[in-house]
């Protein structure tokens, strides 16, 4: 595991390991927007190397970690090994997620991974899909949610991310 060091600013800042720009505001956002309580569970779904996922797990302290999912155990550089899940290929889904409370999905690159979850994983006790990616994306999965049980979504304004890229939260 990389140790992390990465030095958030006010300002989105890119880092070669996340494909979102980072910056302080948009940590303390994405952590606020997290359920808290006993017991959570968060999952990012295409976690990449997990930059992003530990730093969220930082400022979540004691409460929980986020884990991550990946196709590949090669590509996780920041998550520790016991908050990481692998499916099998692109077209695999994580058991895991009938098990969160919210899921993650940064720059994902099909909007089908997340109607298969949908699908196949969604639950009770699933209460928030975040949705990070660039705004000329969103087009492509606004439908997904808008057809699914997660139809209220929240654009979120100001919340740390940069000019052309948008944190949605998706809520029943
Ligand atoms: C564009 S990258 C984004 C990585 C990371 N979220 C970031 O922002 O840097 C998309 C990631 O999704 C992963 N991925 C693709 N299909 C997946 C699947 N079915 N389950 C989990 N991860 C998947 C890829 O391996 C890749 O790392």
């Amino acid at each position: 595991m990389t140790a992390i060091s990465f030095a958030s600013s006010t300002e989105p800042r890119h880092h070669p390991d996340c494909c979102m720009a980072i910056s302080q505001p948009l940590l303390h956002n994405l952590a606020n927007l997290l359920p808290h309580g006993p017991a959570i569970s968060v999952l990012s779904i295409g976690s990449g190397t997990g930059l992003l996922e530990s730093l969220l797990s930082q400022l979540l302290e004691d409460s929980y970690d986020v884990c991550g999912v990946e196709v590949s155990p090669n590509v996780n550089k920041y998550l520790p090994e016991q908050n990481m899940f692998f499916v099998g290929g692109t077209w695999d889904l994580c058991s895991q997620a009938g098990k969160s409370h919210a899921w993650i999905f940064t720059y994902p690159r099909e909007s089908k991974l997340i109607v298969q979850y949908l699908e196949l994983h969604d639950h009770a006790n699933l209460s928030k899909i975040i949705w990070l990616g660039p705004k000329m994306d969103w087009q492509d999965y606004e439908g997904v949610f808008a057809c699914s049980r997660f139809s209220h979504l929240t654009i979120l304004e100001d919340c740390g991310a940069a000019a052309y890229e948008m944190v949605v939260v998706a809520e029943p």
